[in-house]
């Protein structure tokens, strides 16, 4: 796809999640027309719980964190939990409404700056012992997924740790309106609640290419999957 296409879709990818964000939930928590029943939701619940175990225990203690595309905080929690200070960013000025509320029941929000930013112009200013991203890799295309790793690697302290989790191909991992595309394809439709549509970047990638990419950023990997639904990674900054 030439560049301004490219842009055009990345803008209409804000937009979804902007106007996504209410309902955004629903998904992770299997409601409405995420739900496929007893048997797959178990499954997804448990590999939910086996990547979570996976990543909350690499995260160290009491750092300086930051969860890039924080969406609604529900990774954000978990991270403040753990860490001094949580740096939550994110595009959309509702899915960072919808984290501050989260952290506020959750009494956590003293441990949280939150701000507005594109992920793709980001340079921070100061480095983390750690870095979260919670399916935003997916939405990444193929020729800036080395710049945001670099941007990662460049943000860590020297033995920092970046964290990841994603999705596989799986089709009952999304809503049967909302079919998966082509292998080929980098762009596919989501829809909302109310009918709305908007064409995204949705890029399903093999844990070699994941291992592959964090390696040409200096970002020692182990990338891992669970049955079905989730890819999740960890990528280690050298001490040298
Ligand atoms: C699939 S959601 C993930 C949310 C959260 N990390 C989670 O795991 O639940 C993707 C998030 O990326 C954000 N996002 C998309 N494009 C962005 C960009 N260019 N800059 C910053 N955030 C972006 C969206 O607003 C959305 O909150």
């Amino acid at each position: 796809m030439a560049d301004s296409g490219m842009e055009r879709t990345l803008g209409e990818q804000m937009l979804y999640y902007e106007a996504r964000a209410g309902e955004y939930d629903e998904w992770w928590l299997r409601r409405g027309r995420y739900d496929h029943g007893a048997a797959d939701n178990e499954a997804w619940f448990a590999e939910q719980a086996e990547a979570r175990a996976a990543l909350i225990s690499a995260i160290p203690d009491g750092g300086q964190v930051a969860d890039l595309a924080c969406g609604t905080g529900i990774w954000t929690v978990l991270l403040a939990a753990h860490a001094d200070r949580v740096t939550a960013i994110d595009g959309s000025v509702a899915m960072l409404a919808k984290a501050e509320d989260r952290l506020t029941q959750s009494g956590l929000i003293d441990r949280v700056n939150f701000l507005q930013a594109d992920l793709f112009a980001w340079r921070p200013s100061v480095q983390f012992d750690a870095i979260f991203l919670g399916f935003f890799l997916s939405h990444v295309p193929e020729d800036r997924l080395d710049s945001i790793f670099r941007s990662v690697h460049d943000a860590l302290k020297p033995g920092g740790k970046v964290l990841f989790i994603d999705s596989k191909r799986e089709p009952s991992g999304s809503s049967p309106d909302q079919p998966l595309p082509d292998e080929s394809e980098a762009i596919m439709t989501r829809r909302l609640n109310d009918g709305r549509s908007f064409r995204i970047v949705k890029i399903f990638r093999a844990p070699e290419r994941m291992a592959a990419a964090m390696e040409r950023s200096g970002l020692a990997p182990d990338v891992r999957e669970t049955a079905r639904y989730f890819q999740y990674g960890i990528g280690t900054k050298s001490t040298g």
